[in-house]
């Protein structure tokens, strides 16, 4: 199977302005049209014009970091689905740890957004993940099923065929702590494992990336894994010269 690797920058709440087009143009002059790897950035709201502008008729794509459930209406301070894809937008991070612990956002809503974004034309990167503690449970796998479940309970499997899947250990989110390649890649292998008992070839296809404190350094040998395709950087993707080091070692 020839699965494109895909690396997408998840700059979380960070980055003014002239910050953001300075990385910005660092991204546009390195990523190659030749390279094998995807690259995709997702900055905050704010910045997806200005993204727009910069990365236009570049090879790297941009997303959102969230959407509301709703296409439009009086939602105060929600973006919907058709005013990313408006702006250019591929892709939409999904179910974020960080949403699902600081914005209360549950496995139902989380697979609400899910449909939202697939229904405005975008690609959802929906993240999944384990909490230290339920790591520590030997509850991984429980959970990570739950969270995969509740999506294709509701939008069916052959859904996956315009998703991409993010593996988040939420203990390795921001810590430095990074998931052994192996630890990675048995989660990965149970995530494909899942989805190949709704459908294999889906399974085959679907892209599956490791996020947690990657980075220039350790992302080679996470990425050789035979079930990782790619990441979801935080931290590292803040800086074009470590982000395209990760691109780079995505090829
Ligand atoms: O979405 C990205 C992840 O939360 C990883 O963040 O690379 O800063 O650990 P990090």
């Amino acid at each position: 199977v020839q699965r494109r690797p895909l690396v997408a920058g998840n700059w979380k709440m960070n980055g003014s302005r002239s910050e953001s087009a300075t990385l910005l143009d660092g991204i546009r002059k390195g990523v190659s049209a030749a390279s094998r790897a995807e690259v995709a950035v997702c900055p905050p709201y704010i910045l997806i014009p200005l993204t727009a502008e910069k990365l236009a008729g570049s090879p790297a794509a941009w997303g959102g970091q969230n959407l509301s459930v709703h296409k439009s209406g009086a939602y105060t301070g929600e973006i919907a689905g058709p005013m990313l894809r408006d702006y250019g937008c591929t892709y939409v991070i999904v179910g974020h740890s960080e949403r699902r612990t600081l914005n209360g956002e549950t496995d139902a809503v989380v697979a609400e957004k899910y449909g939202a974004a697939q229904a405005a034309g975008l690609i959802p990167i929906l993240c999944v993940g384990e909490t230290l503690q339920e790591r520590e449970a030997n509850q991984t796998e429980a959970v990570v099923a739950r969270q995969l479940d509740a999506v294709l309970d509701r939008h069916g499997i052959a859904s996956f065929r315009n998703a991409v899947i993010a593996y988040e250990p939420v203990w390795a989110i921001g810590t430095g702590k990074t998931a052994t390649p192996q630890q990675a890649q048995e989660v990965h292998r149970f995530i494909r494992s899942r989805l190949a008992v709704r459908d294999k070839a889906v399974a085959e296809n679907t892209r599956i990336l490791y996020g947690g404190s990657m980075k220039g350094s350790n992302a080679k040998e996470l990425l050789a894994q035979a079930d990782i395709d790619g990441g979801l950087i935080g931290g590292a993707s803040l800086q074009a010269e470590e982000f395209l080091t990760i691109c780079r070692a995505a090829d």
